[in-house]
């Protein structure tokens, strides 16, 4: 950032219906750069000769405090998190028209919110209005996010041990679900286990909404209804993970719900297995964004080939994209305090090089579904496997191991209750 000012606010409170609301979560950006988590909040950062950094926050209320619980208040605030000041967010308007005054560039994040976008641009319009007293507004206008998102895709020391922690935490709840499964249970009865494991941690909300898929389920991609039983013979898939002091974790792991693969589950189970080793050993400082997906859909393509999903060379699997009737996402994305974290995946063009402090995740699967030119016996089998993988100066931490992943360890796993 350049001289200037930028204004971060964190998200609303969004109702879910009457007088309930959602359980709050703060804006990513605005959290990364405050660490506070109360709504109704706005960050200012304003960099020049002098580095300022500037809260605004619901003020102390004992009355609504009985309802609604504590609140730091401008003052505490102030004193806790470190900021150079803290007013009053009702001062918002007012006070940033003063902060503005002669700074050349407003940063913000620009069409993240429309209502965020005419209230700036609102106070900035007041500022302009004195320019008779001498007073100039800022004249350039730079969407905050995109310095942001750059900052947040190198993770530091600290952010990696939390996402440490929320992987090891995500892992003890599959583990609790290979234990806890067996035929004849509910999708929702798995559902709770795990969430059962992420509060009793700590980590009190789930990343993203599980997905816990009997069956046939697997090869709906985002299926969330996990409301179906769960058969004898069938597979299970499980793409779960917690999110701990505002990082994610994104796991997923597919095993049997007897506790032992079929022979035709087995040889899907280690195509799709293959692929992720061959795509975590791609993940590595040098090589793009792009490798792992391309490593992965190689071994996949000989696999489709075996199994006689797909017909001719893995060139000509590649080049015609069959393999996309079976596989048709990519392997991964940046992880971070988003489970989609923020994060080009392209610099001028090209896909970007991996670097020491990237986290993504390794997920290629396998989805088939009945089709005249598939063989029976692998109907409705829907497979993947997911990691969360942190790019080292050397190579790369897989900060999910201790989920079970080999056919050996799963079966291994689900004779313990
Ligand atoms: N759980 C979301 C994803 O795997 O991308
Ligand atoms: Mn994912
Ligand atoms: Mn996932």
């Amino acid at each position: 950032m350049g001289q200037g000012i930028a204004v971060i606010p964190t998200a609303p409170e969004v109702a879910r219906n009457a007088d309930a609301h959602y359980d709050y979560r703060h804006d990513s950006h605005f959290y990364y750069l405050s660490g506070f988590a109360e709504p109704e909040a706005v960050l200012v950062l304003i960099a020049g000769k002098a580095m300022q950094s500037i809260l605004f926050c619901r003020e102390k209320n004992p009355e609504r405090e009985i309802w609604d619980g504590f609140r730091n208040g401008p003052d505490a605030a102030a004193e806790h998190f470190g900021f150079d000041a803290a007013y009053p967010i009702a001062q918002l308007d007012e006070k940033l028209a003063e902060l503005m005054a002669d700074q050349p560039t407003l940063y913000y994040p620009m069409g993240a919110s429309s209502e965020w976008d005419a209230r700036l641009l609102k106070v900035r319009e007041a500022v302009k209005a004195k320019s008779r007293s001498g007073i100039q507004a800022p004249s350039h206008l730079r969407d905050v996010q995109e310095l942001l998102n750059e900052m947040r895709l190198i993770k530091d020391y600290l952010e990696q041990g939390i996402m440490r922690r929320a992987a090891t935490i995500s892992c003890e709840a599959h583990r609790r679900a290979m234990r806890f499964t067996r035929p004849g249970q509910f999708e929702y009865e798995v559902e709770a286990e795990l969430l059962h494991e992420f509060c009793s941690h700590g980590a009190r909300h789930p990343a993203y909404t599980s997905i816990v898929a009997g069956g046939a389920n697997a090869c709906t991609l985002h299926y969330v209804g996990n409301n179906a039983p769960l058969h004898d013979g069938d597979l299970l898939l499980i793409d779960a993970g917690c999110e701990l002091e505002g990082y994610a974790a994104d796991i997923t792991r597919t095993f049997p719900i007897n506790g032992k693969f079929s022979a035709a589950q087995k040889d899907v189970y280690q195509i799709v297995l293959a692929s992720q080793e061959a795509a975590i050993s791609a993940a590595r400082p040098g090589n793009t964004w792009d490798a792992p997906h391309q490593a992965a859909l190689r071994v996949l393509a000989q696999g489709f080939i075996d199994l006689k999903l797909c017909q001719g060379s893995v060139e000509s699997v590649l080049e015609t994209e069959s393999y996309k009737q079976f596989y048709m996402h990519r392997t991964g994305h940046w992880l971070g305090m988003d489970v989609h974290d923020v994060g080009e995946y392209k610099v001028d063009g090209q896909w970007r090089t991996l670097q020491s402090g990237m986290t993504l995740t390794v997920e290629p699967g396998c989805y088939i579904r009945p089709a005249d030119n598939v063989p029976q016996e692998l109907w409705n089998i829907g497979i993947r496997i997911e990691d969360d993988v942190l790019i080292t100066p050397h190579g790369n931490e897989v900060l999910t191991q201790q989920a079970p992943k080999t056919v050996e360890q799963i079966e291994e796993e689900m004779r313990h209750e």
